[in-house]
């Protein structure tokens, strides 16, 4: 990396992507625009940052924590094993993943580097940094104008309702919340990831169907 990346990242104590945020031009001009983020230092090690994926006019926002390894390498989100098993959920529940917009809490894949050669492990984002990332979620949220936000896991929560969110208290449950100045309705669950390491993966993912057929009822 060149330092004049490192410089360029602001100080600790004022992480934040807003100066980075056009206030104007859609989707297509806030992804080039997050292309180039330095707005906390987890653009160091990433590959790329990975914007939201979808239509502006989707009627539902899934908001994951943060890309995985191969999110990191394609630039999409939601594409690797966690990915799959959410679009099929999705579809099981009754939603067409192709009509949802997706994005993550944090923009940029964030790395453990203890054993460089093997496969490369995320690692969960600080507050500090779900709080720097936010405006471009803020942003995402006024262009899009979802009808329903599915909130996946306790990151996601965390960042759109704040830290005391308990995902196991109130997943499956429609919520209205103000969120970056706007009455949102959400409905929570699990994060996919959690899925696919739970002991009982079969009951897990029945649980992650049920939430997500909450959120269809009120699509439909
Ligand atoms: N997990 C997430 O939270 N987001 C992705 O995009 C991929 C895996
Ligand atoms: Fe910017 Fe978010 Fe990436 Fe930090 S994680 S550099 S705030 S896009």
């Amino acid at each position: 990396m060149s330092s004049s990346r490192t410089t360029a990242t602001a100080p600790e104590d004022a992480y934040t992507a807003e100066p980075f945020v056009p206030g104007r031009g859609g989707l297509p001009a806030l992804r080039r625009a997050a292309a180039e983020c330095r707005g906390c230092p987890l653009h160091r090690d990433a590959t790329q940052t990975v914007f939201g994926a979808g239509s502006a006019d989707a009627r539902v926002m899934l908001v994951g924590e943060q890309p995985g390894d191969q999110e990191d390498l394609r630039g999409e989100p939601f594409v690797g094993p966690a990915g799959k098993l959410l679009d099929r959920a999705l579809a099981e529940a009754g939603i067409d993943p192709g009509e949802a917009y997706v994005t993550n809490a944090v923009k940029h894949f964030k790395v453990t580097r203890a054993e460089p050669r093997k496969r490369r492990i995320h690692k969960a984002p600080s507050l500090r940094e779900m709080t720097a990332c936010g405006p471009w979620l803020a942003a995402e949220l006024a262009v899009v104008e979802p009808e329903l936000i599915v909130v996946l896991g306790a990151t996601a929560g965390k960042a759109l309702l704040g830290s005391s969110f308990r995902v196991t208290e109130v997943r499956g449950q429609v919520l209205e919340e103000e969120i970056h100045g706007r009455p949102e309705r959400l409905v929570p669950t699990v994060h996919p990831s959690s899925v696919l390491r739970a002991d009982d993966r079969e009951s897990a993912y029945r649980g992650l169907v049920a939430d997500l057929e909450v959120a269809a009822r009120i699509l439909s």
